[in-house]
């Protein structure tokens, strides 16, 4: 990975717990229709975060306000890949802005079902002009090469994993990128593909590719054999198979990088179509050369 790493300077902790930024909620939306279920309540939140800079790929900290009932101490903080550019949403560089979705997990051991998340429901809840407590940035790792300008670039999300993607495709149209970038990103349903419409302003460039892949649509994979996936859905690497001469060409190139962010259980789908065009590139274990040499970038959950 040095080789990407070029000099420049990455934020890093501006802000800690102990001494956080206060923002403001400066806008906050839902980006999936109200009629789907909470399962499916994404929203965009833009906050106020005069003096943290930061880059996309990077993660904010949130703390939610509150205790925790279990230890009796003040809830912890909850990392947030930052979905704007550097310069924010108002282009002003006083903002950053986070996707949540409303997240809910099963207590075992309490037995309660459908307990809500407690960061999630706190800023799914929060309103214009609340104060929200923000640390970070973090992450050195998830980040554009410094000399990304002229590679090639693939991205790949799942659900709210799509952060990262929205704000590095902002910033590299506005810097005139000029290598191949495609963005194959997996949601459930054609109506909650989160940013479809900014993503598709981009389509006016020639050198971007966008794809998406519905899982519960009617549409069933149509490689099952070559490209298994769970109840023959839709997933990203039945894309990325669809999609694989195109590919094939970028992945010809020596330094053409690979980002996935979202569900851990896409990376090992992923790699293995990554794997099945590299062998008609007379490469074996391609997704393993890739991650040996810093150009398959990793970010799952
Ligand atoms: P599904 O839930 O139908 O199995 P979200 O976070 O909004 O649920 O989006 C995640 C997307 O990733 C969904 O479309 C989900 O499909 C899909 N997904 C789930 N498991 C995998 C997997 N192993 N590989 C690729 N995509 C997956």
């Amino acid at each position: 990975m040095a080789h990407l790493e070029a000099q420049r300077e990455i934020p890093y902790n501006l802000f800690k717990a102990k001494t956080p930024l206060w923002g403001e909620v400066l806008e906050t939306y839902r980006l999936t229709p109200p009629e789907r279920p909470e399962e499916n309540d994404v929203r965009h939140v833009v906050l106020s975060s005069t003096g943290l800079s930061y880059l996309p790929g990077q993660s904010v900290g949130i703390v939610p306000d509150g205790y925790d009932p279990r230890t009796g101490k003040p809830h912890k903080l909850r990392l947030y890949s930052v979905a704007s550019d550097s310069k924010g949403d108002y282009g002003d560089y006083k903002t950053v802005s986070v996707v949540v979705v409303r997240h809910f997990w099963n207590d075992e051991l309490g037995g309660q079902n459908r307990v809500p998340g407690v960061c999630s429901k706190f800023l799914c809840d929060c309103e214009v002009g609340e104060k929200v407590r923000i640390t970070g940035p973090v992450g050195k790792r998830f980040l554009l090469p410094t000399d990304y300008q002229q590679r090639d670039l693939i991205f790949v999300a799942t659900g709210t994993g799509i952060a990262p993607f929205r704000g590095m495709l902002k910033q590299m149209f506005e810097e005139g990128y000029e290598g191949q970038v495609f963005l194959i990103f997996g949601v459930q349903h054609s109506d909650t593909v989160l940013y479809d419409d900014e993503f598709k302003t981009y389509l006016k460039y020639p050198n971007y590719h966008y794809a998406t892949a519905l899982s519960r649509e009617a549409a069933k994979n149509p490689f099952p054999d070559i490209v298994p996936t769970r109840q023959n859905k839709i997933y990203v690497q039945v894309r990325v198979w669809e999609l694989r001469d195109e590919l094939r060409a970028s992945l010809a190139k020596p330094d053409t990088v690979i980002f996935q962010c979202g569900l851990k259980g896409m990376e090992t789908g992923v790699m293995n179509v990554i794997d099945k065009i590299g062998l008609d590139l007379g490469i074996d274990n391609l997704s393993k050369e890739l991650q040996t040499d810093g150009r398959m970038i990793l970010e799952v959950y």
